[in-house]
């Protein structure tokens, strides 16, 4: 049993000690729950927002609890923020392991033709453009070193349509489409690239009661149609995630896993 972790805790070993990992979207939901448990293992995270006030909020947790963490303010649809985001890592700590690119934004539901090119831009710009930035980036660095692990979270709207979010789908789609190029292309690099497609899961971005509010009875629609019949805890896309950037995973490259309750069954 490793002392390190919390009684109870059946994991063995702390595989990710001492590895520089970096998270976008770093300071709410799946994000947040990806920079605590990577740092509950270990890892050295770079948590990444541009919500200052919820970065230092994830980085206090992890400090308390005795882990190892930064934070950096970066917005991912500016190609400067994150090229200085990840020249900041590089000069700090040498290297960069793993990158989890998952800072991402929805849309007020619309049909097609009711949706503004605002919203197209803006969706796009940070759920594909900023996916795009930090690979393009994180990869450069990847290809200086020994290789490294990507994982980008896309959503079961990068796998099927999602009616009412056509800048969502998009973007999604692209997410995957980047994933599959840069897994084929880096594959002999030792770089391994995968995408995670979530489902209806509690967060900041996904909330339930906000979602009844807007549109009364759609997240009993929304329960009705996953098989499982519940929505997910970020904790379980987390593991997902985990697993996607772990050890169990050595020839697991262009994967887009979905996370989804058998919605995509
Ligand atoms: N929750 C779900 O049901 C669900 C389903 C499918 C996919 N996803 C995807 O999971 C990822 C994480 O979302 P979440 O559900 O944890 O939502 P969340 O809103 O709780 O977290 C997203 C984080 O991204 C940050 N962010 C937004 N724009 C940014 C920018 N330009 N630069 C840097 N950071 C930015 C936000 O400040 C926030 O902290 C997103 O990519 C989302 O599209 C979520």
């Amino acid at each position: 049993m490793n002392p390190n972790l919390p009684k109870g805790d059946k994991r063995k070993y702390m595989q990710f000690k001492d590895k520089v990992v970096l998270i976008t979207g770093a300071a709410s939901g799946i994000g947040r729950g990806a920079a605590l448990a990577f740092a509950k293992q270990g890892a050295i995270v770079v948590g990444s927002d541009i919500n200052e006030k919820g970065g230092a909020a994830t980085l206090e947790t992890i400090k308390a609890a005795g882990g190892k963490a930064i934070f950096i303010k970066a917005n991912v649809a500016d190609f400067t923020e994150v090229k200085n985001m990840i020249d900041q890592i590089v000069s700090e700590f040498g290297r960069l392991d793993i990158a989890i690119n998952n800072a991402g934004i929805g849309n007020l539901p619309a049909r097609t033709n009711k949706t503004t090119l605002e919203t197209w831009d803006t969706v796009m710009a940070v759920n594909s453009t900023g996916v795009f930035y930090c690979m393009k980036l994180e990869i450069d660095q990847m290809l200086q070193q020994d290789g490294g692990i990507i994982v980008n979270t896309a959503s079961v709207a990068g796998l099927r349509g999602l009616p009412n979010n056509v800048a969502y789908s998009a973007s999604k789609h692209a997410v995957v489409g980047m994933t599959k190029t840069a897994a084929m292309e880096y594959a002999r690099n030792n770089i391994r690239i995968n995408a995670l497609c979530p489902a209806f899961s509690v967060t900041g971005l996904f909330d339930p009661e906000m979602v009844e509010q807007v549109s009364p009875g759609l997240p009993q629609k929304l329960i009705n149609v996953t098989p499982m019949r519940r929505f997910a805890k970020a904790e379980e896309q987390v593991d997902a995630l985990m697993w996607l950037c772990s050890e169990q995973s050595t020839y697991v490259t262009g994967l887009a896993l979905a996370v989804d309750g058998g919605l995509t069954a």
